[in-house]
């Protein structure tokens, strides 16, 4: 029955119209003049489940407004966090503190200022998003070589937490690595007007600091980035077995630019994509609408997750496995929306130019239809619905971590099952950066997505096994979160991994001495405050910690707090069936 679900889901997927409800805003206030506002992410949801609140909300249109808005605030010692349109970030960095918050959006400062050919840089205000980007830059014959996946992204934002695509090559994959300039907006001292903006260039240390920053310096008002010119790519994905791909993760980055990999644990397989540059004289018109970022049924998706519900409900697994095996099968044979063209696949490899495969995501494309159909996390529909786990490891250690994952799945080979329904872990090549808090060497990214449920006390289908995974790599292997997603957990005594740390906190002293751009959050996660964990009762289910009694997790269903198996000093919510019951 399940298994007829998800083929219906998945036909319907592809039938689904490009036309969607766009994202909704995530500032909301209620009443005039933008006060007593509420913020939250493009899910609705913060790891925590709080809801943050600001007292007011800005969307300053031209740095002078902006300038003006820095320097009010300034001047009341208000609070304050840049929001951007697109909010995709999990942890609740748009969160002031307090009740006196200020929300300052970055929706108006959306124009691109400059494509310069010859110097090949384009210069845009930062809340122009990915897609605007790429657009702009081809237009003029450029490309920006390495950039997230997803379009709908803000260039603030992407800078805010270390965004990045996957390559080993060049200056690697991470969008910050490309900065030449950027010009920010951050708190004065009162003889300075409140205000005081800085333009940091290339080889200035002060752009180590605010190149990846969580927003804590200030507002970056514009940035300008280098490009390259325009390319074509071929692009082929590949299926093996997972027997060699603990070895194959330190050098098939090194053999293709582009080169990325998902992984199916439970199905034991591999997806390679081999993706090198070509000669632009190669024959190929290629697109990426990649399938999961189109826009979908509403209907689909609640009913994709009413399935999903039911599997956990009834702890389904072989259920899992077969779903998730049509799902994978399903993208495989759709090739996950990769056309030869801009409606057929022919076949492999897909040749094109850069800006048409390099990100996408068409259910940001408008008419605006009620939400009969959008983006299928969408927080205003009973769509996805997930935690994402996601880290780096350096790669002098990422064979042994594969070997681990591979031990632990083949004590319980139904376990990762549950992940296939979000296509597998993702896992994308990242470079050492020169920021302060960019990545620290050459390192493989692992984007894990799995379920979560609308109920914080509700324990997930082998939770133990995904605990164990997140422990192992925090833990274990020193992973580096990637600071726009994860749980609590991941964050935990991350700050002192990277070397340059103190640098980075010493530059936030000299730009906001007061902290109004810090939050609790903020001064958390980079080690100036306890609170990242939250001890109480089920707290281990949502990664608010890890858990060290029964009570963490959740006895009455039968999970109890164990010992990892592989990684043995884990603690993990491991569930246990009560004999003769
Ligand atoms: C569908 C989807 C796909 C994704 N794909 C990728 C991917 O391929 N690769 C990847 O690395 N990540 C990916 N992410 C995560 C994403 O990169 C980060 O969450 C991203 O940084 C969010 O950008 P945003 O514009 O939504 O910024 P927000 O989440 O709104 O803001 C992020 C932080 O930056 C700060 N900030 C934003 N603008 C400014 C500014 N102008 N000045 C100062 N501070 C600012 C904010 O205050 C906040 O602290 C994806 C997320 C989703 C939902
Ligand atoms: C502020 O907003 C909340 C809901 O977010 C509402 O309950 C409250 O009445 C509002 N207060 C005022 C003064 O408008
Ligand atoms: C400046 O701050 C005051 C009080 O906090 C507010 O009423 C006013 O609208 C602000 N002006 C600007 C330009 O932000
Ligand atoms: C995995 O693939 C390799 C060839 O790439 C093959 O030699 C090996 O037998 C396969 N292993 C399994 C378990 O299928
Ligand atoms: C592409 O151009 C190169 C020379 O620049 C030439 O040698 C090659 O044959 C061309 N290839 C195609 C497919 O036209």
């Amino acid at each position: 029955m399940g298994n007829l679900l998800f083929s219906l889901c998945i036909v319907s997927l592809l039938l689904s119209q490009s036309t969607s409800t766009p994202p909704q805003d995530p500032i909301q206030c209620t009443s005039p003049h933008n006060t007593n506002c509420t913020v939250t992410n493009s899910y609705g949801i913060f790891p925590d489940r709080s809801t943050c609140r600001a007292s007011s909300a800005a969307f300053p249109a031209t740095e002078d407004e902006l300038i003006a808005v820095v320097a009010n605030a300034t001047r009341a010692q208000r609070k304050m966090k840049v929001a951007t349109q697109s909010s995709h970030s999990i942890p609740k960095l748009v969160c002031p503190d307090g009740d006196d918050g200020l929300l300052i959006s970055t929706k108006l400062l959306d124009r691109v200022l400059a494509v310069d050919k010859a110097a090949m840089t384009a210069t845009v205000e930062s809340g122009v998003t990915l897609r605007e980007l790429i657009e702009a830059a081809a237009g003029a014959g450029l490309a920006l070589p390495y950039a997230p996946y997803w379009w709908g992204l803000t260039v603030g934002g992407m800078l805010g937490t270390g965004a990045h695509g996957s390559s080993l090559w060049g200056e690697g994959s991470a969008v910050h690595d490309y900065v030449a300039e950027m010009t920010v907006v951050s708190p004065g001292a009162a003889e300075e007007g409140f205000v005081k903006v800085r333009t940091l260039k290339e080889g200035d240390g002060e752009l180590n600091a605010a190149k990846v920053s969580l927003g804590v310096l200030g507002v970056i008002y514009k940035v300008t980035l280098k490009l390259q010119p325009m390319f074509k790519r071929s692009v082929t994905y590949v299926i093996r077995n997972d027997t060699n791909f603990g070895d194959e993760t330190t050098t098939f980055g090194l053999q293709h630019e582009f080169a990325d990999f998902t992984w199916y644990p439970s199905q034991r397989q591999v997806i390679y994509r081999i993706d090198d540059r070509v000669p632009s004289n190669t024959s190929g018109n290629g697109l990426y609408d990649y399938f999961p970022f189109r826009s979908t049924p509403s209907l689909l998706l609640a009913g994709v997750r009413i399935a999903e519900e039911a599997q956990e409900y009834l702890k389904h697994a072989d259920g899992k496995c077969a779903g998730g095996k049509l799902t994978t099968a399903t993208l495989r044979a759709t090739s996950f929306g990769l056309t030869n063209n801009d409606y057929i696949f022919t076949g492999y490899p897909v040749v094109g130019y850069h800006n048409r495969l390099q990100s996408s995501g068409t259910c940001l494309d408008s008419p605006n239809d009620g939400l009969i159909t959008a983006c299928p996390w969408d927080s205003r529909i009973r769509g996805e619905f997930f935690h994402q786990t996601t880290f780096s490891l350096d790669l002098s250690v990422t064979k042994n971590f594969v070997r681990d994952v591979q031990t632990l799945v083949a004590l319980d080979p139904e376990s990762l099952c549950v992940l296939d329904l979000y296509n597998g872990i993702l896992m994308r090549y990242v470079t050492g950066s020169s920021a302060y808090l960019g990545k620290q060497g050459d390192a493989l990214d692992f984007d894990i997505t799995y379920y979560r449920s609308e109920d914080p006390k509700a324990p997930r289908m082998f939770e133990d096994v995904l605990e164990e995974i997140e422990q192992m790599a925090v833990f274990k292997y020193g992973a580096l979160p990637h600071w726009g997603k994860n749980r609590n957990v991941a964050f935990a005594g991350a700050i002192a991994r990277y070397e340059n740390g103190a640098e980075f906190l010493k530059v936030k002293e000299e730009y906001d001495p007061l902290g109004l751009f810090s939050s609790e959050w903020t001064d958390q996660v980079l080690g100036l405050r306890d609170g990242l964990t939250v001890l109480g009762e089920g707290c281990a289910l949502e990664g608010l910690c890890v858990c060290s009694e029964d009570s963490h997790c959740a006895p009455e269903e039968g999970y109890f707090c164990r010992s990892g198996k592989v990684y043995k000093e884990a603690r993990v919510c491991r569930y246990e069936e009560v004999s003769g019951v």
